[in-house]
């Protein structure tokens, strides 16, 4: 497995990993775009023999972190790529100095929820409506600085 820098040329696969992950709550071509201007130093793909696997998305800040998304395709999950990728992100942050990363998934998102959680997420609150009505979510934090 690899782990690499998103590039523009990218796009089509990891649209069809994210539909195939999120069905109609899909980010489109444009929203990826946007990530990628605002947040291009860990937008991430993971390739498995030269094939990408999943994708992921932190934005950083000076002290705080935000990841925005992560998907693996259907196919190439249960395998560690979605933990490598946290991984090679935790990396980054701890280098950039970044104390708290925080997150936010869906209630219902249980998989999603126990993956986080694996890694060492805590949930810190519920945000109510966040994914619009009766749709929750959990705010979720890993803080950066422990020796996890
Ligand atoms: C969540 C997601 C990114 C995990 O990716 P993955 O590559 O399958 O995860 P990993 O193989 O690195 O899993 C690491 C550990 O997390 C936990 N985990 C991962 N998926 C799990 C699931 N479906 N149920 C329970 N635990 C899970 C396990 O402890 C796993 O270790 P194990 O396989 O040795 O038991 C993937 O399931 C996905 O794309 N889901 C759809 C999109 C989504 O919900 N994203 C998160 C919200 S934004």
């Amino acid at each position: 497995m690899r782990i690499r820098k998103f590039e523009t040329s990218d796009l089509e696969r990891i649209l069809a990993i994210e539909r195939a992950s999120f069905g109609n709550d899909a980010w489109d071509e444009r929203m990826f775009l946007a990530f990628h201007r605002k947040c291009p130093d860990l937008f991430l793909v993971a390739t498995v023999r030269r094939r990408i696997a999943g994708y992921t998305i932190t934005c950083t800040g000076s002290r705080n972190a935000e990841l925005a998304s992560i998907a693996v395709d259907p196919s190439d999950r249960r395998t560690g790529v979605g933990e490598a990728m946290l991984n090679h992100t935790l990396a980054e942050l701890r280098a950039y100095g970044v104390k708290m990363w925080w997150l936010m998934v869906e209630t219902k998102n249980e998989p999603g929820i126990r993956f986080y959680e694996k890694y060492g997420f805590e949930r810190d609150k519920i945000v109510k409506r966040y994914y619009g009505p009766g749709r929750h979510a959990w705010r979720m934090r890993f803080k950066a600085t422990a020796a996890n």
